[in-house]
């Protein structure tokens, strides 16, 4: 299967997916999430991997001066509370129906802005603007490619500002067995893939936390 080929299988199956039941898919905890409900998981969401980490993230930085980008922002769960944090706000996401989705939950938000990209890079996203802070939770999990990721990741790595983070979520089980048309289980990676992917694009892979678990967090610092 080549990229292009994943590409479109990873807006259809994500298209088909917000059709059927788009927060159930966006956080499996739940079925039927109320608004209250699905919008507190991503206050929390923010709480636990951002507010507990202001001192990487903002670096000296006012929060509310700062521009974040999120990628994969889904249904605008995790979007929205970042908005309620920063100054301003861009997701990218690869299907049209959660960025409509996300779009209706951020129409209180003016500094919040949702875009439907193609799925591996941010060419949608207006031209020179840069972000102080790049974040991205329960996305690259989902995507078969490690190529693809990769891709995402070279260009943040161009969007940010130097010395900023990209700090997000992979899947570090590597016993799981994948395939390239399955955009549920995405490709894992291992520490030492982890490290020389950010030595590649141009990180400096300062932390690493929960290889070999689903949830494997990686703090990437451009240089
Ligand atoms: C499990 S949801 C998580 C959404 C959001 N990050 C959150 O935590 O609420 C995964 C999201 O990633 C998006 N996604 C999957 N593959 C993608 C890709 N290649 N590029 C951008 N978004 C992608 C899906 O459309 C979906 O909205």
């Amino acid at each position: 299967m080549d990229n292009a080929a994943i590409l479109k299988k990873m807006q259809q199956d994500w298209d088909a997916r917000a059709r059927e039941n788009a927060r159930y898919y966006v956080a499996t905890g739940k079925q039927d999430w109320t608004d209250q409900e699905f919008f507190e998981s991503g206050d929390r969401t923010v709480s636990e991997e951002v507010l507990t980490d202001m001192i990487n993230i903002c670096q000296g930085r006012e929060p509310g001066q700062m521009r974040v980008l999120e990628i994969g922002c889904g249904a605008g769960r995790v979007t929205r509370a970042l908005s309620k944090v920063f100054g301003q706000v861009h997701g990218v996401d690869v299907s049209g129906e959660m960025v409509a989705r996300a779009r209706r939950a951020l129409e209180d938000r003016p500094n919040a802005f949702v875009y439907q990209n193609d799925g591996a890079t941010l060419n949608i996203l207006p031209e020179g603007v840069e972000f102080d802070f790049a974040f991205s939770t329960i996305v690259f999990q989902h995507i078969p490619s490690r190529e693809v990721i990769e891709n995402y990741v070279r260009e943040v790595q161009k969007r940010l500002k130097a010395g900023s983070l990209f700090k997000f979520q992979v899947q570090g089980d590597s016993t799981l067995t994948t395939s390239p048309d399955d955009t549920w289980l995405g490709a894992p990676f291992s520490d030492q893939q982890a490290v020389e992917m950010a030595l590649r694009c141009g990180f400096e892979p300062r932390y690493r936390h929960g290889a070999g678990e689903q949830y494997f967090w990686l703090w990437y610092f451009k240089k």
